[in-house]
């Protein structure tokens, strides 16, 4: 069983305990996609205010979507378009108060309002996903949350890019 629920007084401590969580529960695992399925329950359960957490991952130059918690969202968004879409294109992160000011956001789901994006980098620099968080409540994410999740994200970047081995020879 895991147990993971975070406790913490403070944003800084937060995102310190999600970040060893996170390394603890991906540690092991070479399929970067189980790993994305364990971060985005794990954001899920651990930050307060949001309605969607989780990945969209780099699929032959287009994003497509991944590991998630929250409603259904949209399947394939072209780089360039929308927050996530930005963030793909420039390889940085998107801190955004409101998406309704944001020109092009795809809305997934209509109370989302603010959201926070960081691409996922390999080590030869080529975008692997980004990480994707949404909140009902404008300004919800502020520089301490981009902060928390860019360390994160610099920390475990090597745990979302491995494919599991097809079989045990290989
Ligand atoms: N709103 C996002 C699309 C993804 S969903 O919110 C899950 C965007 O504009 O990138």
């Amino acid at each position: 069983m895991y147990d993971y629920k975070i406790h913490a007084a403070d944003k800084a401590t937060l995102y310190r305990e999600l970040t060893d969580a996170a390394d603890a529960l991906t540690a092991d695992e070479p399929d970067g996609i189980a790993n994305m399925a364990n971060v985005a329950a794990l954001f899920w359960e651990s930050l307060p205010d949001i309605n969607w957490a989780g990945f969209y991952r780099n699929v032959g130059g287009e994003l497509v979507l991944g590991p998630f918690q929250g409603r259904p969202a949209c399947i394939r968004i072209p780089f360039g378009r929308g927050v996530c879409g930005a963030a793909a294109a420039s390889l940085e992160p998107q801190l955004v108060e409101d998406v309704h000011a944001f020109p092009g956001h795809i809305a997934c789901d209509a109370a989302s309002r603010a959201e926070l994006v960081v691409p996922i980098l390999g080590g030869d620099g080529a975008l692997i996903a980004v990480l994707d968080l949404d909140s009902p409540t404008p300004a919800r994410f502020d520089s301490e949350d981009l902060e928390g999740c860019v360390k994160l994200i610099q920390r475990l970047s090597g745990r979302f890019g491995g494919m599991a081995k097809t079989s045990p020879q290989e």
